[in-house]
């Protein structure tokens, strides 16, 4: 068995040195001053192992990768009544897309484009305020990466509110379906600041745990989930986690993995580790391009491909 810690090295090692660096999100203008030297990975083992290096303790902003645990909540609020609001198929169509919701009666094809992200939002804040939403989904990602500082920056979250002109036209055609029900500038708040969660890569990897581990979190044994129900959020992962870029994702690396446009991704070995990799560029369909790269690398070398 390659040692973990030493292949981690290596990998943070040489994704300081590559000059190809992706583009950082420019349509976010907090996320546009982010620089793009930055490298960092946290690998998590079911057995308690966890290896960091490079900038893997430094917070970024996790964007899109917020959608897998707004996915886990809402599940754990209606359960597969989701499934009527939202779908379950790779869209091969860009994450702020909208050409599908007319054919489509105003139903996202799956939780994690930005259609069906602001979904499930709005089952979250049914019957809330949404502050309160908003420090429930904080205080989920609070209590599963063990670590009561996570915040959100609200700078980055009042950027996006600022010029989220597409986003708000999801959201106020979803509304004319009536596939959302609350008022449309509630659920977006809600969205746009879960959106700017702060967490580091060790953070992450951590959250993402109970996903490498049946559903349940390997060091206290408390089960977040079912074991069917984190299967099932993994086989999401890896269908649609990258958008038009799941299949090249699923090729390459062989793990379910959700990107984010800050430029991490979270990605699961099931029965193994719970994995985090932050490189703020991106590639063209906006997913962390050394990210990618470094996830490649390190599942080729653990052996940890699904297939
Ligand atoms: O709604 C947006 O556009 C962003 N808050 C999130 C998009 C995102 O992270 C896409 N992922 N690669």
């Amino acid at each position: 068995m390659p040692d973990l810690d030493a292949v981690v090295q290596e990998i943070a090692a040489e994704m300081a040195q590559r000059s190809d660096r992706g583009e950082v999100a420019h349509y976010i203008p907090e996320l546009a001053r982010v620089d793009p030297g930055q490298f960092g990975i946290a690998v998590v083992g079911t057995d308690g192992a966890a290896a960091v290096a490079g900038d893997g303790d430094l917070p970024f902003s996790i964007q899109s990768i917020s959608k897998v645990f707004t996915l886990t909540l809402a599940l754990g609020m209606i359960g597969d009544r989701l499934w009527r609001r939202v779908g379950r198929e790779p869209s091969g169509n860009p994450f702020n897309s909208i050409v599908q919701l007319e054919r489509e009666r105003g139903v996202p094809r799956n939780p994690f484009i930005n259609a069906g992200a602001i979904a499930v939002t709005d089952v979250i804040v049914s019957g809330h305020q949404p502050r309160e939403s908003l420090g429930e989904i904080l205080r989920f990602m609070q209590f599963l990466s063990r670590d009561a500082t996570v915040t959100i920056d609200a700078a980055v979250a009042a950027s996006e509110k600022r010029t989220g002109f597409r986003n708000t036209a999801l959201a106020n055609y979803m509304r004319s379906f009536g596939v959302t029900e609350n008022p449309v500038d509630f659920t977006l708040g809600v969205y746009f600041h879960h959106c700017a969660i702060a967490m580091s890569c060790r953070q992450l990897a951590t959250a993402g745990l109970f996903l490498a581990h049946g559903g349940r979190d390997p060091e206290t044994g408390f089960s977040v989930v079912s074991a069917e129900r984190a299967r099932r959020i993994n086989a999401l992962m890896l269908t649609c986690g990258h958008y038009d870029g799941s299949g090249e994702f699923a090729y390459r690396v062989g793990l379910p993995g959700k990107s984010g446009v800050g430029g991490g991704i979270l990605a699961v070995a099931p029965g193994r580790a719970s994995i985090a990799v932050w490189a703020p560029g991106l590639d063209a369909a906006g997913n962390s391009h050394l990210g990618r790269i470094a996830l490649e690398r390190l599942a080729r070398r653990m052996g940890w491909s699904i297939f």
